[in-house]
């Protein structure tokens, strides 16, 4: 408890998930959180749980892929909280299936959320985190940002993105002092409601309407069992607090040897 006592950390797709699990560990090593996604009913119940707990926290409604939704939740937590320490930029969708069927538009979405909305996350968090003294960023790439996957090049490819993404970001961070340490998550399969929005045969395998992420680590995940949120939530606690000050530009994999 209060390894982040003081901090205030914004979460982005913290309706579910990942991010919901990420928004409730924070807050229970005391730092304010500042949970956002596009599903504004789901974050607003994550936070009302958060607060039924004893933790702080508020929520808002945001599009990681505009530019103008971003500025408006940074200035919102200047003027409010008056700093920021934290930034998980999590939120995330994954388009399965042939890249020779993937239509350009849903190439473009992907694109727009998976790799442009880390970018501008930082971009534009970047200064009132150096006027807050600074901090961590932590960029939710995956395994798949580690090796390639069969029907989901489209995700690899902004995942991968993420990863060197981190690594730019981190050096240049350093370089130029502001005392901002940036790393990247790489989780193996999570059981998350993403898999829902997967068709088994748009990954090649048969039957269901979703794909039943223990099956796929059944598949791939030495043990055989797919991961918990709450998994990669410590892991990203880890690095949002000062036990991994010496960590930078580095990834952290968290796939149960999938990748191994
Ligand atoms: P999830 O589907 O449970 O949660 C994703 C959240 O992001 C949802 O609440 C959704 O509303 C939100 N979101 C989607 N588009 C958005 C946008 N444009 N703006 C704001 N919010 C938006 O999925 P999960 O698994 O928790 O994913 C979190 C992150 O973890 C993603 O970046 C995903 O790619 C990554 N990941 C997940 C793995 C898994 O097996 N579940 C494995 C490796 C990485």
């Amino acid at each position: 408890m209060g390894r982040l006592d003081g901090r205030v950390a914004l979460v982005t797709g913290a309706a579910s998930g990942i991010g919901r699990a990420t928004a409730q560990t924070l807050a229970r090593e005391g730092a304010l959180v500042v949970a956002t996604d596009m599903n504004e009913a789901g974050v607003q119940a994550v936070i009302e749980g958060i607060q039924a707990g004893g933790g702080a926290a508020r929520s808002l409604r945001q599009d990681v892929t505009s530019e103008d939704n971003w500025q408006a939740v940074i200035d919102g937590i200047r003027s409010r909280e008056g700093a920021l320490h934290v930034l998980v930029n999590n939120a995330g969708i994954a388009w399965a299936g042939s890249i020779l069927q993937m239509p350009l538009a849903d190439w473009r979405r992907q694109q727009a959320v998976t790799l442009e909305g880390v970018f501008l996350g930082i971009r534009t968090a970047v200064p009132l985190m150096r006027d807050s003294g600074g901090g961590s960023i932590i960029n939710i790439s995956s395994v798949a940002g580690l090796q390639g996957s069969p029907n989901l090049a489209a995700y690899c490819a902004t995942k991968g993105g993420v990863r060197l993404l981190t690594k730019g970001v981190a050096l240049e961070a350093a370089r130029d002092g502001w005392n901002i340490r940036v790393n990247s998550v790489h989780p193996g399969v999570i059981d998350t409601a993403i898999w829902q929005t997967v068709a088994p045969s748009a990954l090649g395998m048969g039957g269901g309407n979703s794909a039943d992420p223990h099956a796929i680590a059944a598949a791939g995940t030495p043990g055989g069992k797919a991961g918990r949120p709450e998994d990669i939530a410590n892991g990203i606690l880890f690095l949002a607090s000062a036990e991994s000050s010496y960590m930078n530009g580095s990834e952290l994999v968290i796939d149960m040897g999938s990748s191994a």
